[in-house]
């Protein structure tokens, strides 16, 4: 199949300022919030990163304007006249989409059936072209070998393409440096934990890199999901997108992580609308995921201990899966009591 050949209808006449503009500065200072409702007779204090805040609703808004950015500026992506072509399950193919719609770049997004709807229909409303590959891989059975082999075919019949490859990357782990520096200025007297959700790597390692040169004292947590390979475990299918991954991803370092907590489809479901229904936060999957793995780890962290949680996407885009009563009990039966349990209501602070 060739790729199409269409190209951006608005070409800015100058090469744009690389030091972000317009929307692309509200990137990242993302707010650091405490939960005090979740776990109310926890020993330790959580804090939650709040990555929703980004303007395409997600973490990986860092990743993409820190990796289209650095291509403009080498002169490697020309806007007007570059293609980027990416696999993405969705929030970096927004991310993506909203730096080249910004830029007036070409954006072709290879994603499979598992990226939900409304990700989809954002990333056209933002300019971008969308490919859904429909066959699975027939060795792994899974959809991401498939997309990257697409990715190949386009770069090899496209010219001036360019490939951010988030996978391997460095710039990827780089954008987080910020987010790691943002987390540890924002708390009070100092972190002990750190909750990150795993796909690419970029979030953990860049945290991992951030810390290490920093030489700050706190214990990386990796969240990754049952079914994921990044751990050295076997893969098995899973229903939620966003963490986890069915290759093991270049940017995967051993000893990024102090700890890797791996956590089912369920566990996410359950945490998502405990988030919800308790902390009055309505987030995706992955934050799901972190949040089960500060709850299996709560007996082993140090009372007194600080904590903090990235929560990397908005919980929008799965309002027809995790936030369907239908949809929950399809997949997981009667389970609803778990999220809906009795709770003491909470204490107001006086104004
Ligand atoms: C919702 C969500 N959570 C977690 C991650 C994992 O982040 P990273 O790719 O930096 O490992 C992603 C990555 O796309 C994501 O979309």
């Amino acid at each position: 199949m060739r790729a199409p050949d269409t190209v951006p209808d608005a070409v800015p006449d100058i090469v744009p300022d690389i030091v972000p503009a317009g929307v692309l500065q509200t990137v990242g200072r993302t707010p650091l919030v405490e939960l005090t409702r979740l776990e109310p007779a926890a020993r330790f204090r959580l804090f939650a990163k709040l990555e929703a805040h980004n303007p395409g609703g997600s973490i990986k808004d860092r990743s993409a304007l820190e990796l289209l950015r650095e291509a403009i500026r080498e002169g490697r992506v020309v806007p007007g006249r570059s293609v980027v072509v990416e696999s993405s399950s969705g929030n970096l193919g927004i991310g993506l989409a909203q730096v080249c719609g910004y830029y007036g770049i070409r954006f072709i997004c290879v994603v499979d059936p598992r990226a939900n709807r409304q990700n989809i229909a954002v990333m056209r409303a933002l300019g971008a072209e969308v490919e859904v590959v429909t066959r699975t891989d027939p060795v792994t059975g899974e959809y991401l070998p498939v997309r990257i082999r697409r990715v190949r075919e386009i770069l090899a019949v496209t010219e001036h393409a360019y490939c951010p490859d988030q996978y391997s990357n460095p710039l990827n782990p780089r954008s987080h440096h910020a987010t790691m520096r943002e987390i540890w200025e924002a708390v009070p007297g100092g972190l002990d934990y750190l909750f990150c959700a795993t796909s690419s790597c970029g979030t953990l390692r860049g945290c991992a890199e951030y810390a290490r040169a920093q030489q700050l004292p706190v214990t990386i947590v990796a969240v990754d999901a049952e079914g994921s390979v990044i751990f050295g475990r076997e893969p098995a299918p899973r229903l939620i997108p966003g963490h986890g991954a069915a290759v093991r991803p270049a940017l995967h370092q051993d000893g990024l992580a102090d700890e890797v907590v791996h956590v089912s489809d369920l566990d996410c479901v359950v945490n998502c609308r405990r988030l919800a229904h308790r902390e009055a936060i309505l987030a995706g999957g992955s934050a799901g995921a972190v949040i089960a793995a500060v709850r299996r780890m709560s007996d082993r962290i140090p009372a007194g201990a600080t904590c903090a949680v990235i929560l990397p996407d908005r919980g929008e885009r799965y309002l027809d899966t995790i936030y369907d009563d239908d949809w929950v009990a399809a997949h997981f039966g009667d389970v609803a009591h778990l999220w809906k349990e009795d709770r003491p209501v909470p204490e107001v602070a006086p104004c």
